[in-house]
């Protein structure tokens, strides 16, 4: 029956750690999935989860969550996203549903995406995460490409966004990177988030955000919502994304939220019922462990500040460490600019290595990384952080 079936080719990313975990080198480093670890190189549980998982422990209740998932969850993880005292909450207008983290909430909408708008195109950043080019693709929704990082100034090519967005046909969905953008981390300011914004309204573009990195960028959860509000005040009928991976450090409990803002509070009804319809033959509903422990965190005051003051560690041990890579490759004498290690914000840094280098840092040095020259901060301890500069250096002189 499968003699036709050949194996896939390897993950961008997950294949990385596959290759990192067959490594037997002493030295060997991963710094290529965007998973967070202590300064000693080890996984954390957050305190916070701990003692929601306390709480939760022993429950009785192990039935099936609804289709949408849990309502507190998406009530908490939306309050979350929009604010606390947004009017589209207080209008009920937010069509909610618990999804398995960030990529079943892309999936889902690129799936409502599909059904409700079969002609619609979808445009992507360039460069993006590559999982969402699988997961339009797999939808069968026909993508484009938007300009979006400048490899000369290693920032934002703001002026190329903006005419991608002005010369995409009208109505065209855009994916937009709520905080913390993966893989560059480079973010538009308040300012051009507010042009990108206004241009959007004269296309009638949709703006679908994924924020997979909320409290990552800043380490505060409000200000790395800002996008996501200043398209909200403006009007846009948005959507979102939420993962819980990162800022919770949830990984393996894949809970997440997607939200759609409509137009009354019966469409966002509608919406919803859409949503899970299109789940049900998918997965039937979403897992219970992850959600009870984010909304025990968030309707918490105590648990919610403890949150977030343990983001805020994460994000600052990341910038520390943005520091003390680009401090040593100073020092080690490279006669290339490093500044943009310390000037991209969230998990990674876009260092600009090539393929080359990347192979070359792997083969020589046992340093695991995405092909595109993607460093996950997150993995860089005060431990290996020389030892990774060392090997930068040498594959960059
Ligand atoms: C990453 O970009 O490394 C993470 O989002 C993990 C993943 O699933 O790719």
């Amino acid at each position: 029956w499968w003699s036709h079936v050949t194996p896939a080719p390897r993950d961008p990313i997950l294949g990385v750690t596959e290759a990192f975990l067959a490594d037997t080198h002493p030295s060997k480093v991963n710094v290529g999935v965007g998973a967070y670890r202590n300064d000693k190189g080890k996984p954390v549980v957050l305190q916070c989860v701990r003692e929601a998982e306390r709480r939760i422990a022993g429950s009785k209740f192990m039935e099936y969550l609804p289709m949408g998932g849990s309502v507190k969850f998406t009530e908490f993880a939306i309050r979350l996203a929009y604010g606390d005292e947004a009017d589209v909450l207080n209008d009920k207008r937010v069509a909610s549903v618990q999804t398995l983290s960030g990529t079943g909430a892309c999936r889902l909408f690129a799936d409502f995406q599909k059904r409700f708008k079969p002609e619609s195109l979808v445009y992507i950043p360039i460069p993006t995460w590559s999982n969402h080019h699988n997961i339009w693709r797999d939808a069968r929704v026909e993508s484009r490409l938007f300009r979006y990082y400048d490899p000369a100034t290693k920032g934002l090519d703001f002026s190329g966004l903006m005419e991608d967005v002005k010369n995409a046909p009208s109505g065209s969905f855009f994916l937009l990177h709520a905080c913390a953008h993966n893989p560059t981390g480079v973010d538009p300011s308040e300012e051009q988030w507010k042009e990108i914004s206004q241009l959007f309204k004269e296309k009638g573009h949709f703006p679908l955000f994924d924020m997979a990195y909320q409290g990552f960028a800043s380490g505060d959860t409000e200000k790395d919502g800002q996008a996501i509000r200043i398209f909200m005040n403006d009007g846009h009928q948005i959507a979102c994304g939420q993962s819980f991976a990162k800022n919770m450090g949830l990984y393996g409990q894949r809970v997440g939220c997607l939200s759609v803002i409509c137009s009354t509070p019966q469409e966002s009804v509608a919406v919803k019922s859409q949503l899970q319809q299109i789940a049900r033959p998918m997965y039937s509903n979403p897992p219970l462990h992850g959600a009870e422990i984010v909304s025990t965190i968030l309707s918490d005051p105590e648990l919610k500040d403890l949150w977030h003051k343990e983001v805020k560690e994460m994000a600052d041990r990341i910038i520390s460490m943005r520091e003390a890579l680009r401090f040593n490759l100073e020092k080690l004498g490279s006669k290339l600019n490093w500044q943009h290690v310390t000037d991209q914000i969230g998990m990674f840094c876009y260092s600009g290595l090539t393929e080359e280098q990347v192979d070359r840092l792997t083969r020589e040095f046992h340093v695991y990384l995405t092909r595109n020259g993607r460093i996950s901060m997150a993995g860089v301890t005060t431990g290996n952080v020389e030892y990774l500069a060392n090997a930068v250096h040498e594959v960059s002189k």
